[in-house]
C-alpha cells in the first residue's frame, strides 16, 4: 500500500473522550474492527491512514482535547445534528436495518423520518470524505450505517477506489422487497457505487446478488456485477480475530489470578459460560429455555453446574433492548427460584462489560462456552473462546444461525429454537472426554490461527487493489 492512502469509514470512531472530576482522557477502543485496521501493513507508505466516523462527543471537546490523539491514524469526526444522529443510529439503522437483515420482521419500525435521517447521514459523511480525498486513496466503508456511501463518494470521485464491508447478514432477497421501493433502491445502488463489496459468507454475498438481480434488475456472472460501465466484484471475506492475543492471554498473571479465583468459587460445579451484547438476535431467551429443559430432564446435575451469563449493554435507547432486559431477568429469577436450592442458585447473572483479564478468565475456566444467537453477521465470541484454549479444554456449543458455524466445524452445533435439542448437547457438552475437547479444539485453533484478522483486512485491501487495477486497465463494457 506504498502508493495508496487508506480512508477507512465507520460508524464509531475508535476513541472515547472521558471526562471524571473535571479532567478528560482519551480511552481507545480495543474491538475487532480497530484490530483489524491497526495490523495493516502502512511501512512505507507517504501518508498516515485517515479514520473517519460519527463524533459522539462535541466540537469544543474536540477542538479542545484533539492533541491527546497521537498514534498512527489521522481522525476526521464528522459532527451530525443530534436529531439526526439519533434518528440516523436509532431509527433506521438500528429499527429497520437492524432487525430486518437478522430476519427479524416484526420488528421492523419504519418512520419515513429515520430514513431521511439515514440519507443525510450518509450525504454528510461522503461531503466530508471526498473533501479529504486525493488521487490513489482506497477507500473503506464499514457496515449498514453507510450502504448509501460508496454511491454519494463515486458522484462527487467517479474514479475513487471504494470497497465496502458488511459485518451483519445480508439476508434473502424476500426481506430485501419488504423495504419500501425508494429504500431499497437507495440500499442497492448505494452499494453498487464501490468496486468491491464484502461479506463474511458465501451464503450473504449470493443473497445480496440475488437482490441486485431481482429489485434491480441488474445481472451477475461469477461475483462479478457490470453496473454502469463499471465492474463491481463481491466476495466472501470471514472476519477472523486477533489471535495470539487471545491465546497468549492464558498465562497472563491477571488472567491467571482470575482463572483461580473462579475455578476456586466454583469447584465443586461444571461451569458454561456465556457472554453476549443485550440484542435480541443473540438468542439468550433461548438459551434460558433450554437450561431450564436441561434442568428438566437431567435433574442429576442439581448442584453440580453454574451457569454464568454476562450481557452487555446496548444501544439502550431502543425500546425492544430495554424491552429485552426486561425479559430476560425475569426468566433468570423465574429459574433459579424454581431450579435452585437452599445452597444453589443454577444461574449467575451480571449485566455489565467485563474487564478483558475478567473475561479471559471465564473462556479459559469454563467448561463449555454456550452461543445461541437467532442470527448473528459472525460471532467473534465463539472465535475468541476457542483462541483462548490454550489447554486445549472446554466445548464449544454453537448456533448454526451464525456466520462462524462453517469455520468452528467441530463446535457443537444446534439449532437456538430447539431448546430439547440444545439441552441434549449441553449434556453430551458436559460429559465429553478431554482428549475429543481437545481434537476438536486443535482443528478449530488451525483456523484460527491461519485466518487471522491480519490476514482479513490484508486481503480485503489486496482485492480491491486489484479491483482498482481491473477498472484502469478494462473498463466494463
Ligand atoms: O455487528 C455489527 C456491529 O455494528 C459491530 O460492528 C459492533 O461492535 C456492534 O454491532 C455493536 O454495535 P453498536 O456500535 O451499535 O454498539
Amino acid at each position: 500500500m506504498k502508493n495508496n492512502r487508506l480512508i477507512i469509514v465507520s460508524y464509531r470512531l475508535p476513541f472515547a473522550f472521558e471526562t471524571t472530576s473535571g479532567s478528560t482522557t482519551l480511552k481507545a477502543s480495543s474491538g475487532g474492527l480497530v484490530t483489524a485496521m491497526k495490523s495493516l501493513d502502512f511501512k512505507g507508505a507517504r501518508e498516515k491512514p485517515v479514520w473517519v466516523g460519527c463524533a459522539d462527543f462535541s466540537r469544543r471537546t474536540w477542538e479542545k482535547h484533539k492533541h491527546l490523539l497521537n498514534d498512527d491514524f489521522e481522525y476526521v469526526p464528522v459532527f451530525l445534528d443530534r436529531k439526526i444522529q439519533q434518528d440516523f443510529y436509532n431509527g433506521f439503522s438500528n429499527s429497520v436495518i437492524w432487525p430486518l437483515f437478522h430476519y427479524f420482521t416484526t420488528y421492523v419500525d419504519y418512520q419515513e423520518k429515520d430514513f431521511v435521517a439515514y440519507q443525510k447521514a450518509n450525504e454528510a459523511v461522503s461531503e466530508a470524505v471526498a473533501q479529504l480525498m486525493k488521487p490513489q486513496d482506497i477507500v473503506w466503508v464499514h457496515d449498514y450505517h453507510f450502504m448509501g456511501l460508496p454511491r454519494l463518494i463515486r458522484e462527487k470521485k467517479p474514479d475513487a477506489t471504494i470497497g465496502f464491508f458488511l459485518h451483519i447478514p445480508f439476508p434473502s432477497y424476500e426481506l430485501i422487497r419488504i423495504l419500501p421501493q425508494k429504500c431499497k433502491q437507495y440500499l442497492l445502488t448505494g452499494l453498487l457505487g464501490a468496486d468491491l463489496v464484502g461479506f463474511h459468507t458465501n451464503d450473504y454475498n449470493i443473497h445480496f446478488l440475488q437482490s441486485v438481480q431481482i429489485n434491480l434488475g441488474v445481472q451477475h456472472k461469477i461475483w462479478k456485477i457490470n453496473y454502469q460501465n463499471r465492474l463491481i466484484q463481491s466476495d466472501a471475506f470471514p472476519v477472523g480475530i486477533n489471535y495470539s492475543l487471545y491465546h497468549d492471554a492464558y498465562d497472563n498473571a491477571d488472567v491467571v489470578e482470575e482463572r483461580a479465583a473462579l475455578k476456586n468459587a466454583y469447584k465443586d460445579n461444571k461451569i458454561i459460560f456465556s457472554v453476549d451484547r443485550l440484542d435480541y438476535t443473540k438468542g439468550v431467551m433461548q438459551r434460558l429455555d433450554a437450561l431450564e429443559a436441561f434442568l428438566q430432564r437431567y435433574p442429576e446435575w442439581t448442584e453440580r453446574l453454574t451457569f454464568i451469563l454476562v450481557v452487555v449493554p446496548s444501544r439502550d435507547e431502543i425500546l425492544k433492548y430495554g424491552e429485552r432486559k426486561v425479559m430476560i431477568e425475569q426468566a433468570v429469577g423465574r429459574i433459579n427460584g424454581k431450579y435452585g436450592t437452599l445452597i444453589w442458585r443454577p444461574i449467575v447473572y451480571r449485566y455489565g462489560s467485563v474487564p478483558f483479564p475478567q473475561l479471559l478468565a471465564l473462556y479459559t475456566a469454563c467448561d463449555v462456552a454456550l452461543i445461541t444467537p437467532i442470527r448473528d453477521g459472525m460471532n467473534l465470541v465463539a472465535k475468541e473462546f476457542v483462541a483462548a484454549r490454550k489447554d486445549h479444554q472446554g466445548v464449544l456449543i454453537l448456533s448454526e444461525m451464525t456466520g462462524a458455524a462453517n469455520e468452528m466445524s467441530t463446535a457443537l452445533h444446534i439449532n437456538p429454537m430447539d431448546e430439547n435439542e440444545v439441552a441434549d448437547q449441553m449434556k453430551i457438552a458436559l460429559e465429553m472426554e478431554p482428549e475429543e475437547q481437545a481434537r476438536r479444539i486443535a482443528i478449530m485453533q488451525r483456523r484460527l490461527k491461519e485466518y487471522d484478522v491480519k490476514k482479513w483486512a490484508g486481503s480485503f485491501v489486496e482485492s480491491l487493489l486489484n479491483m482498482q487495477s481491473t477498472q484502469q486497465i478494462e473498463p466494463a463494457p
